[in-house]
């Protein structure tokens, strides 16, 4: 990882008030080519809010969103993922009553607006065959382990073979086998489909192995950005967020 990877999104003093709070405060925010970005910090600290920012869902107070060297601020959600930059929800986004194959099927919709159904179908089966998730393409999404259904949200934001892929806590009631399955699947987004990944994920151990550069939010404001190692020993992160267990 270079310096000189081109920048796939930059805010500039991205602000999203709701009333009287400030969610996300004056955010600079930079996720370059190749790289996996992770996004920290304590409940309520605007990771979700940020997400919502980036994709469109909700509209900044103040502030530019540039997306793939494109003004993108206040454009719709259906306008973002089209460029290429697709996100998961923390609570999962994936339709509970349709299968797996259907759900999958929903993530290309938006992906070439001229595909055919065979086309489509492809797509499907070879994401669900990097996924894992052949075997449980016929099965509706609901009845899949918990693990399974978190994939599920993964493979519909990866049927587009997004630029940027951005992951609202994937990891969350996944088990430790499920969680090195999902980081072995993340690298081989980057590996394979050289992905650039954008991760909100509270557990430290994930992050701390995968990312290359974390930007650790508090209060909505950006409080330190640095590699792993720089974060896991800044003071500032270890009184707000990580605790002293988590010191380098
Ligand atoms: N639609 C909304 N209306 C009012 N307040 C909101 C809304 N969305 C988020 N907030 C508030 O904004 C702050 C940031 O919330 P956000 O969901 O972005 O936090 P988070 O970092 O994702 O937290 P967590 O780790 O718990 O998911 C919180 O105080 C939350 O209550
Ligand atoms: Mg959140």
């Amino acid at each position: 990882m270079t310096g000189e990877n081109a920048i796939l999104l930059r805010t500039t003093g991205l602000t999203r008030k709701f009333g009287g709070l400030v969610a996300v405060a004056d955010l600079n925010l930079e996720i370059r080519e190749g790289e996996v970005l992770g996004l920290i910090g304590p409940n309520g600290a605007g990771k979700s809010t940020t997400f919502n920012l980036i994709s469109g869902f909700i509209k900044p107070s103040s502030g530019s969103l540039e997306v793939f060297g494109r003004d993108c601020t206040g454009l719709s959600p259906t306008t973002i993922s089209r460029l290429g930059l697709t996100r998961t929800f923390q609570h999962g986004s994936y339709l509970r009553t349709m299968t797996v194959r259907d759900n999958i099927l929903i993530g290309t919709v938006h992906w070439l607006a001229g595909a055919s159904s065979s086309q489509r179908m492809k797509r499907v089966e070879e994401t669900a065959a990097i996924l894992g998730l052949t075997p449980h393409l016929e099965s509706i999404a609901s009845s899949l382990p918990h693990g399974l259904q978190r994939l599920v949200s993964i493979a519909i934001a990866f049927a587009t073979r997004p630029k940027l892929l951005c992951l609202d806590e994937p990891l969350t009631g996944l088990n430790q086998t499920e969680v090195g399955t999902t980081l072995n699947i993340l690298q081989s987004f980057r590996r394979d489909f050289g992905s650039t990944i954008l991760l909100v994920e509270h557990n430290m151990k994930a992050v701390m192995s995968v990312c290359d550069r974390i930007v650790v939010l508090h209060h909505g404001r950006q409080l330190v950005t640095g590699t792993p190692a720089e974060v896991r020993s800044n003071k500032q992160v270890i009184t707000a967020y990580l605790g002293s267990n988590h010191a380098a």
